[in-house]
Order: C-alpha cells, then sequence, then structure tokens
C-alpha cells in the first residue's frame, strides 16, 4: 500500500501529525497570531501555493495530517489533469467538516458517479427551463437591479463623500436571483426572515473555512466539542436546516404538478413520477433535494456577489476603463433604456472589462477540491487513489507562459484586431471538465446585467483622501475584495464628465 507514495509529486517535508498544516492551510484568524509573533506576513493559501510552485514545480504535494494533497498550477497541468483525465480526477474528497453538514449529497460535494450525474442533470435541465440562457430571467434580474439603484440614490446622498459599501445591496440583489428560481420566491431587502438567512449561510461558510473549526478535518471529533466555534457551527447547521425544511415542506403542501413554479416544485414532482414508476433505488428523495438546495444557495451566491464586487471596485480604481466601458454602453444601449442580454454581442469592450477584472481576482481561486478515484500516472509522478487535488485557477490566470503581462490589468487582451471579443482557453473562472461550476450561465448573466445597468445609470469612484483597499483580498470559500466604500454619483445626459 506505501509503495504507491514512492512516486508522489516533490514537496515540503510534513510534521508529525498535522502534516504540513502550519504555516499556512491553517485559518486566518491562527495565522494573523502566528505571523505576529514570527514578523512572517499572513499570506493567503493562493501565495503560499505560488510560493511552493517556485520551489517544487507546477505539481507538488502537501499533508495535511496524513491525507496527501497535489496541488495543480499554471494552465498545462490543470488542463492536463482535469480535462484530458476527468475520469480520474472529477470525484470529490471527503473532508470531515464538510461532509458532517452535506452528508456526501448534492451536488458540489458529492462523489463523483451515476448519483451525482442524474442530480446535476436534472438542476442544469431545469434551471435552464426557468430561465437560465435564456430570456426569462432577465426581467427578475433588472427588478432586483431596479431596487439596487434606487437605494444606491438614497445612500450615496445620505453618505455624501464617505462613499457607500456596496456588499449588501449587491449580496441581496443577487440571493433573490437564486431565491426566484429555487423557491419561487423573492424578499424584501430588509426582510428579516431573508437577512437572517443570509447571515446563517455567510457566518456557516466563515466557520467552516475560516476559523479553529477547520481542526475539524484533522481532529473530526472536535465537531462535538461543546463550547466555541463548534458549538456556534452546529447551531448554524440547525437553524439552516429549520429554515430550509420549512420551505420544502410549504411547497409539498401547496404543489400544483401542472403549474411548477419552481426547482423545488419540480424537483417533488421528478420525485413522485419515479416513485410511481416504481423506482425504488432512486435518489430522487426530499433529503436529497434538502441538501441542492442548500448547494444552489451557497455556490451561487457568494461567487456571483464578490464577481460584481471585484468589477466595480476595479472600475472606482480605473476610471478610464470606467469611462471606455460607459461609452461603448451610450454608443449601443443609449440612456434610454435598460441594457438587455441582446445587447451582450454588441459590446465586447464592457464583456472584454467583466472578463480581465474575472482573470485577475478569480472568486475560487481554488475551485472545490477534487479527488483522484483511482492511482494514476500523471507527469512522470504516481497520484495514489483518494488523493486530494487542488486546481489552482488563481495560478492559471496568472500563469507567464500563456498571459503576457499576467499582473497587468488590461481588458484589451481578450480583444482582437478587430475590436472583437476573444475566448481564450486558459480563462476558466469557472473551472474546466466535468465539475465546471454548473451556475456558469446564470452567472454570467447576472454579471452582465448588473454591471451594465450600473455603471450605465452611475459614476463609480474612491472616496478623496482615503487609501485605496489593497488588492490581495480576503481569502474565504471566494476571494472577496476587502471592505471598500465608493462614492456614487448619477450620470446624467448632459454631465461633461460622463461624455469624455
Ligand atoms: C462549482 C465558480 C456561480 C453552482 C464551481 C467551481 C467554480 C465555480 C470554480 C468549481 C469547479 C471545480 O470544482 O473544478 C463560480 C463563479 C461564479 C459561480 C466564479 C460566479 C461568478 C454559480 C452559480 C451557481 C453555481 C450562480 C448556481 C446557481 C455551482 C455548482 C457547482 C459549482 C452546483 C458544483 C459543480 C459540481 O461539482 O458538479 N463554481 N460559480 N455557481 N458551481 Fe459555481
Amino acid at each position: 500500500r506505501w509503495s504507491v507514495y514512492k512516486n508522489i509529486p516533490p514537496g515540503p517535508r510534513p510534521y508529525p501529525v498535522v502534516g504540513n498544516l502550519g504555516g499556512f492551510l491553517v485559518p486566518a484568524c491562527i495565522r494573523r497570531r502566528f505571523g505576529q509573533r514570527t514578523g512572517r506576513p499572513d499570506l493567503h493559501p493562493t501565495e503560499a501555493f505560488a510560493e511552493l510552485a517556485r520551489l517544487y514545480g507546477d505539481v507538488y504535494s502537501l499533508f495535511i495530517g496524513s491525507q496527501l494533497i497535489v496541488v495543480l498550477n499554471g494552465y498545462e497541468a490543470v488542463r492536463d489533469a482535469l480535462s484530458h483525465h476527468p475520469e480520474v480526477f472529477s470525484d470529490r474528497p471527503d473532508i470531515p467538516a464538510i461532509s458532517i453538514m452535506t452528508k456526501r449529497k448534492g451536488i458540489v460535494f458529492a462523489p463523483y458517479g451515476p448519483v451525482w450525474r442524474k442530480q446535476r442533470k436534472f438542476c442544469h435541465t431545469t434551471l435552464r427551463n426557468f430561465g437560465l440562457g435564456k430570456l426569462s430571467l432577465e426581467p427578475c434580474i433588472q427588478q432586483g437591479l431596479a431596487t439596487v439603484k434606487a437605494e444606491l440614490t438614497r445612500l450615496s446622498e445620505e453618505r455624501g463623500a464617505a462613499g457607500v459599501d456596496l456588499t449588501p445591496l449587491i449580496g441581496n440583489a443577487v440571493s433573490n436571483v437564486i431565491c426566484s428560481m429555487i423557491l419561487g420566491q423573492r424578499f424584501h431587502h430588509e426582510d428579516p426572515e431573508f437577512h437572517a438567512m443570509l447571515d446563517l449561510m455567510v457566518r456557516g461558510l466563515e466557520i467552516c473555512v475560516n476559523s479553529p473549526a477547520v481542526l475539524i478535518n484533522v481532529f473530526p471529533l472536535l465537531y462535538y466539542w461543546p463550547f466555541g466555534v463548534f458549538r456556534e457551527l452546529r447551531q448554524v447547521e440547525r437553524d439552516m436546516t429549520v429554515f430550509l425544511k420549512k420551505s420544502i415542506t410549504k411547497h409539498r403542501q401547496t404543489l400544483d404538478t401542472d403549474n411548477p413554479r419552481d426547482l423545488v416544485d419540480m424537483y417533488l414532482i421528478e420525485m413522485m413520477g419515479r416513485q410511481a414508476a416504481g423506482e425504488l433505488d432512486s435518489s430522487f428523495t426530499e433529503d436529497y433535494l434538502f441538501y441542492i438546495v442548500g448547494d444552489l444557495f451557497i455556490a451561487g451566491t457568494d461567487t456571483t456577489t464578490n464577481s460584481v464586487l471585484w468589477i466595480l471596485l476595479y472600475m472606482a480604481l480605473h476610471p478610464d476603463i470606467q469611462v471606455k466601458v460607459q461609452t461603448e454602453m451610450d454608443e449601443v444601449v443609449g440612456r434610454h433604456r435598460v441594457p438587455s442580454l441582446t445587447d451582450k454581442g454588441s459590446l465586447p469592450f464592457t464583456e472584454a472589462t467583466i472578463m480581465e477584472v474575472q482573470r485577475l481576482t478569480v472568486a475560487v481561486p481554488l475551485a472545490i477540491p477534487h479527488m483522484a478515484s483511482e492511482t494514476t500516472e500523471f507527469r512522470g509522478y504516481t497520484i495514489p487513489k483518494g488523493t486530494v487535488v487542488v486546481p489552482n485557477l488563481w495560478s492559471v490566470h496568472r500563469d507567464p507562459t500563456v498571459w503576457d503581462d499576467a499582473d497587468t490589468f488590461n481588458p484589451a487582451r481578450f480583444l482582437d484586431d478587430e475590436g472583437q471579443l476573444q475566448r481564450k482557453e486558459c480563462f476558466m473562472p469557472f473551472g474546466i471538465g466535468r465539475r465546471v461550476c454548473m451556475g456558469e450561465q446564470l452567472a454570467k448573466m447576472e454579471l452582465f446585467l448588473t454591471v451594465t445597468t450600473l455603471l450605465q445609470a452611475f459614476r463609480f469612484e474612491l472616496p478623496e483622501g482615503k487609501p485605496p483597499p489593497s488588492l490581495r483580498g480576503r481569502f474565504g470559500l471566494t476571494l472577496a475584495p476587502c471592505p471598500f466604500t465608493v462614492c456614487v454619483s448619477a450620470r446624467t445626459l448632459n454631465s461633461e464628465s460622463n461624455s469624455q
């Protein structure tokens, strides 16, 4: 059994019991304390991983406890594993802190196999039928954006030169799109139930990836520790369960099979159909639905919200690019109607700008951990069955072998000589291969409509006299911008500064 470990990729020497957990894979709170004492800066895992790639090459090993982890860096290594060896590298590991909560059901953390395939196919098709990729979701997104615009106008007057924190406004609009599609329900942005649910989700994620609760991955019994974050984690899980179960029960009680309202209705209909057909081993159960709803909320909110925030922050930091985007929109859309998805093909610079911010900021920088489902030879090394494989998407987007001046913000890199958008294989903010993001089309729709609608209506500037926020961001499950505020002013038709 141990012979397969003889030829694993190189990497730093692990310590007994904890492996390489010390230093950079520990949560931020401990890293900060450790950093203060040692004078070592608080590195993000992405930065720490990049440092290791310089020492050990594009494919290297780490250990968390006794668990072998192989990190893939750069375009070639990531593409080779996920696109050329999908049968081996599409599984998900059993991570104790996550498995305790997801029971390895749903889609995101479900093992690769027939159950995952059926559930993913059903959800993907259903979301598409409800408007994903079609125009019917557009009014729902635009309705949310109308609220964001009204609130932004009010808040910008109220806050003046101090600027506005965009996070709650964008977060609410994005969460409401998911709520509409899955639960058929929009919440008022000040609804206490909605806020309680959002706070629970954010807190749950924060605890799982950025608190001492990550130690559950090495010592699973810590989950039952009756104090501190461990106790809080169990409470968050209980509260989320109550909210989602209540919502599913309400759907079952009011279900009209001829008029499904949302994904939950469609799932219940599919489930009843399979039961009626006598499909005894069907994975379509109310229990499974519960985990799918949780997955889609978690996968679809933080990611899209942070991507929009990054784009608006970059616009405030690069006023010349902001004006270029607005000029293109003025020419194509004008100021008298809201932008629509049909404008997408006619706004190449705007699209290139969105993509360039996604390239530099990478909302899910380390993707979601994959796992080798069998022992395999990869790039001259042995990757044993059960190895956790981390595709470092951040390193792909900074790979100097595929990007010129990889660290420079330059939307024009996505345009050809005629100024038309050119797709690049090495651009992969949604991952690649069998586990590629299931919400890619929805996310692209949301990003495009949100960014164009807000840039058509407003100019975003950093508050004068305040230092700009660091562009390293905050590393959690997703890479979020550091807290920032922006001054927002309405673009009026005759405004001189807007017609530059
Ligand atoms: C997985 C990125 C929005 C649903 C992923 C992965 C990435 C990603 C990198 C992991 C791929 C891998 O494991 O190799 C993003 C970004 C988004 C976004 C950058 C927004 C800008 C969404 C939305 C939804 C969604 C809106 C759904 C409503 C999922 C699901 C998975 C996933 C279900 C798991 C797929 C599987 O394991 O089969 N996403 N995502 N995502 N995403 Fe997204």
